[in-house]
C-alpha cells in the first residue's frame, strides 16, 4: 500500500472520529449492537431471517462469494463494458476491484484510488459506522470479453456464447450482455448502494455501466423458500450446497473448462417480468395447477395439502378421473428434469407513468384506471449452471413452448458470464487469464 493510499484510507477511516472496524470491535466486546454504542437505528440482531447484520462473509475462498451464501436480502446486478483497448488497464481494474472488494465485504473502508482531484476522498463515507451487513461480490466475464480486443480469445470457454433467442423473449440490448458482471448482495440497501458505487467509481476511462437491475427478496418466518411476486414458494426444490450432487450441477471443472474457470461457474442472468395482473385474475386453482404445488404452502399437488415442501414429487400420481396430478404442462414437471441451482430476486420497478394514462389495456381497463401492463415487476432470474447448454437452456426452450407458468414470464434482458473461482489472499480477479 502507497503512503498516499495509506494517508486517504486513514482521512476516510477517522471521518467522524471512529473507524467502522474499530466501531464494529468496540461494539462487539461491549456486547452491543452498534445501534446500542452509536444511538443509530438498526441493531445487531435486527436483520433478514435473524442474521445478524455484523456477520461478514469471507471474501476468499476457493469459490467466489454469493453463489452458496445464505442469500441476502438485497441483490444487486451490475454490468460493464469495457471501454479501454489496454490490457494492462483492464488487469489494473481488476487488481483494484479485488482490493476493494474484499476491503468493503470486512466492513472495511475502500481503499484509495488515483483521482484527477487532489483530495478527493477514495471513500465516499456512505457506510461509515454500519454493519458489513454480509457483503458479497461474485465477479463474472462476458462473451464479448474474449473477442479480439485483449488477446483472451483462446481462452474462452465453449459454454460461453451468447444466450440463443428463445420464443417470446422481449429483449432490451440495452439490459442485457456486458463484458464484466459484478452481483452484489447484502442484508442492507445501503451497504448494497455504497458497494455498487465505490466499484463503478473505479471504472473511469476503463469500463462503462451498461446496465444495472437490482432486487429484495425476505425469507418467511416458516423457513419456508421465500416467494416471488406471483406469491408462489420460490426455489422448495434447489439443491442444496452440502449435497454431492451440488457439485455437479454448479461447478465448472471438466476437461474441457479453461484452467482459469476450473472451480467455478457459470451465471445466467434473465430479467423476467411477470403478467401479475394476469395471475390476479387467474383462479386459485388454476395457478396451483400451473406452477405444479399449492401457492397456500407450496405443497406439491401429488402429495396431500400441508405436506412438507420437500416432499418428493411424485410424477406418475393420477386422482380419481385418472389425470395427473402434476399437469403435463405444470411447471415443475417441465423443469424437473433440469435440476439446476437459482438464486433469484424480487423487482418491482412500480409503473410507467408514462404508459399508464395511456389507454385501456387487454382486461378492459380505463385509460388512467390502472394500466395493468405498464407494471414492471418480476423476478431476477439467476441461477449458477455448471454447464448452462445442457441446464438452462434447455429448461427454457421448454418454458417458452411448454409450461403453463411460461405463459406469465416475459424475459426482458439476458445475460451469460463466466465466474471465475475464487481468490486467496495475494490473488486476484482475472487470475489466470491476464
Ligand atoms: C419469473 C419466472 C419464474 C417463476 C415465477 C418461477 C417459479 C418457480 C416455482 C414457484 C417453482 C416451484 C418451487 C421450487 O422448487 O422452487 C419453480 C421450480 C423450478 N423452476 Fe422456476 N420459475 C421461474 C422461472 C424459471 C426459469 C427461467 C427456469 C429455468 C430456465 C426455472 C427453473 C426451475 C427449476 C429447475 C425448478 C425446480 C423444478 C423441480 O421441482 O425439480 N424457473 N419455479
Amino acid at each position: 500500500m502507497s503512503s498516499s493510499t495509506h494517508d486517504t484510507t486513514q482521512a476516510v477511516e477517522t471521518a467522524g472520529g471512529l473507524s467502522r472496524r474499530s466501531l464494529l470491535r468496540g461494539a462487539a466486546a461491549a456486547g452491543l449492537g452498534v445501534a446500542g454504542a452509536t444511538g443509530l437505528p438498526g441493531g445487531a440482531a435486527a436483520a433478514a431471517g435473524g442474521v445478524p447484520r455484523s456477520e461478514i462473509e469471507p471474501f476468499y475462498g476457493p469459490r467466489q462469494a454469493g453463489i452458496t451464501t445464505r442469500q441476502q436480502s438485497y441483490g444487486l446486478f451490475v454490468a460493464f463494458d469495457v471501454t479501454t483497448t489496454s490490457r494492462d488497464a483492464l488487469a489494473n481494474l481488476l487488481r483494484q476491484w479485488t482490493s476493494t472488494a474484499e476491503a468493503l465485504t470486512r466492513g472495511e473502508p475502500a481503499p484509495a484510488r488515483p483521482t484527477r482531484v487532489p483530495g478527493a476522498r477514495g471513500d465516499s463515507g456512505i457506510a461509515l459506522e454500519l454493519f458489513p451487513a454480509r457483503l458479497t461480490f461474485t465477479f463474472g466475464f462476458g462473451p464479448r470479453l474474449f473477442d479480439a480486443r485483449f488477446g483472451l480469445a483462446e481462452h474462452k470457454p465453449a459454454a460461453l456464447d451468447t444466450l440463443p433467442g428463445f420464443p417470446g423473449d422481449q429483449l432490451v440490448a440495452a439490459h442485457s450482455g456486458g463484458d464484466l458482471l459484478v452481483q452484489i448482495c447484502a442484508d442492507d440497501q445501503q451497504i448494497l448502494s455504497h458497494a455498487f458505487l465505490q466499484m463503478r467509481a473505479l471504472t473511469v476511462g476503463v469500463a462503462a455501466l451498461r446496465w444495472s437491475q437490482q432486487g429484495f427478496i425476505s425469507p418467511p418466518t416458516d423457513g419456508k423458500a421465500p416467494r416471488n411476486l406471483l406469491g408462489l414458494h420460490d426455489g422448495t426444490s434447489n439443491p442444496r450446497p452440502a449435497k454431492a450432487e451440488f457439485g455437479d450441477l454448479v461447478w465448472a471443472d471438466d476437461a474441457a473448462t479453461p484452467s482459469w474457470l476450473r472451480g467455478g461457474t457459470y451465471l445466467v442472468f434473465r430479467k423476467i417480468r411477470l403478467a401479475l395482473a394476469s395471475w390476479s385474475l387467474t383462479s386459485g386453482a388454476e395457478q396451483d395447477r400451473s406452477v405444479g404445488r399449492r401457492l397456500a404452502d407450496g405443497s406439491p399437488l401429488s402429495a396431500a395439502a400441508g405436506a412438507p415442501t420437500r416432499t418428493k414429487l411424485d410424477l406418475a400420481a393420477v386422482g380419481a378421473d385418472g389425470r395427473p396430478l402434476i399437469d403435463p404442462a405444470a411447471h415443475v414437471r417441465q423443469m424437473h428434469a433440469f435440476p439446476m441451482f437459482r438464486r433469484a430476486y424480487n423487482y418491482d420497478y412500480g409503473f410507467d407513468s408514462t404508459r399508464l394514462h395511456a389507454g385501456g389495456d387487454e382486461h378492459g381497463d380505463e385509460p388512467g384506471h390502472g394500466g395493468h401492463e405498464a407494471y414492471d415487476a418480476g423476478l431476477l432470474f439467476a441461477t449458477f449452471n455448471a454447464d448452462p447448454r445442457t441446464q438452462f437452456i434447455p429448461a427454457q426452450q421448454r418454458i417458452a413452448s411448454n409450461d403453463l407458468l411460461g405463459k406469465f414470464m416475459t424475459p426482458t434482458a439476458s445475460g451469460i458470464y463466466a465466474v471465475p473461482p475464487g481468490l486467496q489472499p495475494g490473488q486476484s480477479l482475472g487470475r489466470g487469464l491476464l
